[in-house]
């Protein structure tokens, strides 16, 4: 069996996306791929009770128990690796990876940024793109290195920005297509390294 790991913090809305089209398309039957576990750093995160209603495995390792960041590293790739998995999947996962940690993981670590990459990396891309006077956003799917939000890109989405358009529509115009475009790309993860 194929063990992904999902890494989250918030609502998990990509995580279920994901898992919902596994369960749909068979991954388990037609590539041998299961959700191994889904991985939170916050107690709070509405994504692991999610999780567990689709029938999910969940961990939780909050970063705050840990004095630094090579310290909570350490101890999540310990977790990770646990599953032994040919691909770990960052939802929504809102930490910044050590070199060790992404080297550790490297060709097996894909992320999803909400911006048409290499546009807009970090914080507040909805509103930056809005401002910059943008007239498409979108998502990507990338390779994790060690560099915030670069990395070879796997897959993108584009959507409209519409006249009056808010941070909030944007965010849910690109979020209902990052729920299409993620699952895709783990696919296609599986699809070519079979
Ligand atoms: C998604 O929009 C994702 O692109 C973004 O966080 C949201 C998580 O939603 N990720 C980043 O900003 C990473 N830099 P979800 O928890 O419902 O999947």
């Amino acid at each position: 069996m194929k063990n992904i790991v999902i890494l989250i913090s918030g609502s998990g809305s990509n995580m279920a996306a994901i898992a919902q089209t596994a369960h749909k398309e068979a991954w388990r039957e037609k590539f041998g791929v299961r959700i191994a576990a889904v991985i939170s750093n916050r107690a709070d995160a509405q994504g692991l009770p999610l999780a567990k209603s689709l029938g999910l495995a969940t961990e939780l390792l909050p970063h705050r128990d840990f004095a630094s960041r090579e310290a909570f590293d350490a101890a999540l790739m310990a977790r990770i690796d646990l599953h032994a998995p040919q691909l770990v999947v960052l939802a929504g996962f809102m930490r910044i990876l050590t070199p060790g940690f992404v080297q550790h993981y490297a060709g097996r670590l894909i992320n999803i940024h909400p911006s048409l990459l290499p546009a807009f990396t970090g914080l507040d891309t909805y509103q930056r793109a809005i401002d910059m006077g943008c007239k498409v956003a979108g998502a990507t799917v990338h390779q994790v290195t060690a560099e915030l939000d670069h990395g070879a890109i796997l897959a993108q989405a584009v959507v409209p920005v519409l006249p009056g358009d808010t941070a909030g529509a944007l965010a849910a115009r690109i979020l209902t297509q990052e729920h299409l475009l993620y699952p895709q790309a783990v696919r296609s993860f599986f699809e070519r390294s079979a």
